[in-house]
């Protein structure tokens, strides 16, 4: 394995707690239709599409919905979950985050976001992480969602890494799937790395440091 010089981070649930949001915002939607919503549910929503997240919120629903239906709900979520996003400030990125982030690239680290979402952009510029990053891969640049390796490669691609050179940290087991199939080092960190799903499992992405030592 080439060295590691590239770490390439997921975003919600890694670098800000944005999963939070998804969860009410997708909350508001199954109550106002009456589908019950669980926390398990919510779980499975982390690092795919907006759509399969849909689906997984209808899953207990009693009737079916068109196309048309669908696109309407999934839109009513995006506008409640961006309207909780143009809260957010630079106060809403961990310290430990931060910290991290500044000395991997002390440490002469190349450091890139892949997101499956099409809301990073805003993301990014509501709490100045976006100037922290020398390459950023979005949901609005990619075709395929996590699990497929697409967006952790677009990153890659983005910086001129090969994977081999990469370190690839997610939240989501979809997220963590996608990083070991673009054959990165896999981190899986949170709800993923609690269940082992990494090639590494940390607690904190302080715990990154030690990859570049
Ligand atoms: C991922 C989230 O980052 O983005 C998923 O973990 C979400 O839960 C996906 O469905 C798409 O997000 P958006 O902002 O494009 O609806
Ligand atoms: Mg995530």
């Amino acid at each position: 394995m080439s060295k590691l010089n590239t770490v390439i981070f997921d975003l919600d649930g890694v670098l800000v707690n944005t999963d939070v949001f998804h969860f009410e915002a997708w909350k508001e939607l199954a109550d106002r239709l009456g589908v019950p919503f669980s926390a398990e549910q919510a779980d499975r929503c982390r690092g795919v599409s907006r759509m399969q997240s849909l689906e997984i919120v209808l899953e207990r629903s009693e009737r079916t919905y068109t196309l048309a239906e669908k696109e309407a709900f999934a839109a009513e979520k995006n506008a409640n979950y961006r309207s909780r996003l143009e809260t957010m400030t630079p106060d809403d990125v961990p310290s430990e985050v931060l910290e991290t982030l500044a000395e991997l690239r002390r440490r002469g680290c190349r450091l890139a976001l892949a997101s499956g979402s099409k809301n990073a952009g805003l993301i990014l510029e509501r709490t100045g992480l976006g100037r922290m990053l020398d390459a950023v891969a979005d949901g609005t640049m990619i075709t395929r969602s996590k699990p497929d390796p697409e967006v952790f490669l677009t990153a890659a691609k983005l910086l001129g890494a090969e994977p081999c050179e990469c370190a690839a940290v997610d939240d989501a087991e979809a997220g963590v799937q996608s990083a070991r199939a673009a054959g990165m080092l896999a981190v899986a960190i949170a709800g993923a790395a609690k269940s082992g799903l990494g090639d590494m499992n940390i607690a904190s992405v302080k715990e990154l440091l030690q990859l570049f030592e």
